[in-house]
């Protein structure tokens, strides 16, 4: 038995490998959507990898890719994973490094023979950005019965696809595996997506908790009319009404102050013509802060403002009711594990708070879960410009690797419960 290390060319090449599986062909980064062919792909090529680590590959019924092998002993199982959707035009780290880099830990520790006495399982979660069905984390909540199967033929697509229609179609070839409900940690290695990690001149941080989210969907219906024959005063242009309501947004969450952010990120405008005023608009809107009470209030008064700026342009607004999660700390001693195992590789670590989602939010209100954050190059990401050193990728992976190691020493973990069992209604 050699000591186990990440091989930080393999990680490499599988991440530019998976970045080609979606990849826009004017190179503007990649797309690769929920239950689409590339996804599709997607966890059949990490799939394949997974069988090449000694991880036995499967898909669940909702289109999350498991990998797993059992430990020497009847040992709870660390889950390692991130998920392998995209946004559009998105970078090749979000999601992929903590997949690609649980697989590695997986390699890792069957090249040097090192037998985990827990069992092990990597998961690439089918649906983490939210871009399909509009809602964040979508498969971790599915998993874990927040959405359950009776909704999924209620929640529709852009492209009017029911998720119960995307998950049926989406048949990977593999075995029917689950994510195992006996769970004693839950790690995700993610890059940071802000500039705090490059700012302070570190390399890997530990999150100590995720930001609250809130989401949600609103319409205002005016009229459409004539562009050239409708008199400025007699207008209900929804588009109007719609970019009064973006700097309303901005303004809220300016006067609340940093951290808090809040975005409108998806207009649809219709009918969507030069010379038509624009009769119809539905938009998103996306609200983070890390205090669950100020999260409340800010879309109180977003409502609120939507409702004024509906009246002054005779509009009739519909806000679907907010999707809020509340902030989510992680699990103190899984920080202290992977503060640990940054030690025995000579690094100090930064604790920081998380302002993205992560499907770690869903899953550490059952499972002790905890992050790993490296650099973005200029704190970008959702873009084509996200950018990792390759060192700290494979430094990431490395922490990664090494909380297994000091997870796994410590003895049993706690045996705990995921609600997976819901699935079984799926199969
Ligand atoms: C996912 O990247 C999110 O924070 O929305
Ligand atoms: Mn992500
Ligand atoms: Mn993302």
């Amino acid at each position: 038995m050699t000591s186990p290390a990440v091989s930080p060319e393999r990680l490499r090449m599988r991440l530019e490998a998976l970045a080609a599986i979606g990849a826009d062909p004017s190179g503007r980064g990649t797309s690769r959507f929920p239950y689409s062919p590339s996804h599709l792909e997607a966890v059949r090529t990490v799939g394949r990898w997974m069988e090449e680590a000694g991880l036995a590959a499967g898909c669940d019924p909702l289109g999350n890719l498991v990998g797993f092998r059992p430990g020497t002993e009847d040992w709870p199982a660390i889950l390692l994973g991130s998920h392998l959707d995209t946004v559009p035009h998105g970078g090749m780290f979000d999601g992929a490094l903590g997949v690609v880099a649980g697989v590695e830990v997986a390699q890792a520790l069957r090249e040097a023979k090192y037998p985990p006495r827990h069992a092990l399982a990597v998961v690439g979660f089918a649906d983490e950005e939210g871009h399909a069905f509009d809602l964040g984390m979508l498969a971790s909540r599915c998993l874990v019965g927040e959405i359950p199967a009776g909704r999924f033929g209620t929640i529709r697509g852009r492209n009017g696809q029911t998720l119960a229609a995307a998950m049926a179609a989406f048949t990977p070839d593999l075995p029917r595996a689950a994510v195992p409900s006996r769970a004693g940690a839950y790690l995700e290695l993610h890059i940071e997506q802000g500039p705090v990690l490059v700012q302070a001149g570190r390399r890997i941080a530990v999150v100590t908790a995720i930001t609250g989210i809130a989401r949600t969907t609103v319409v205002l219906e005016g009229e459409a009319a004539h562009a050239g024959t409708t008199p400025m005063r007699s207008r209900r242009d929804a588009l109007v009404g719609a970019a009064e309501i973006v700097l309303a947004i901005k303004s809220l969450a300016e006067v609340v102050g940093p951290p808090t952010v809040a975005t409108v990120g998806r207009l649809w405008v219709e009918p969507g013509a030069t010379n038509v005023v624009p009769g119809r608009v539905e938009f998103t809107v996306d609200v983070r802060t890390p205090d669950a009470s100020r999260l409340f209030d800010l879309c109180r008064r977003i409502d609120r403002a939507i409702g004024r700026v509906g009246q002054r342009h005779g509009l009739t607004p519909r806000i679907a009711a907010w999707d809020q999660r509340p902030p989510v700390p992680l699990d103190a001693s899984v920080q202290q594990a992977i503060a640990q195992a940054a030690r025995d590789l000579g690094h100090e670590l930064l604790a920081m708070p998380s302002g993205a989602g992560h499907d770690a939010m869903i899953l550490a209100p059952y499972v002790p879960a905890g992050m790993i954050f490296v650099p973005s190059r200029d704190g970008i990401s959702h873009s084509p410009r996200e950018w990792t050193e390759w060192e700290d990728a494979a430094l990431g992976a490395a922490v990664l690797l090494h909380t297994v190691l000091v997870l796994d020493s410590r003895g049993p973990l706690d045996a705990r419960m995921l609600p997976v069992a819901s699935q079984a209604a799926l199969h």
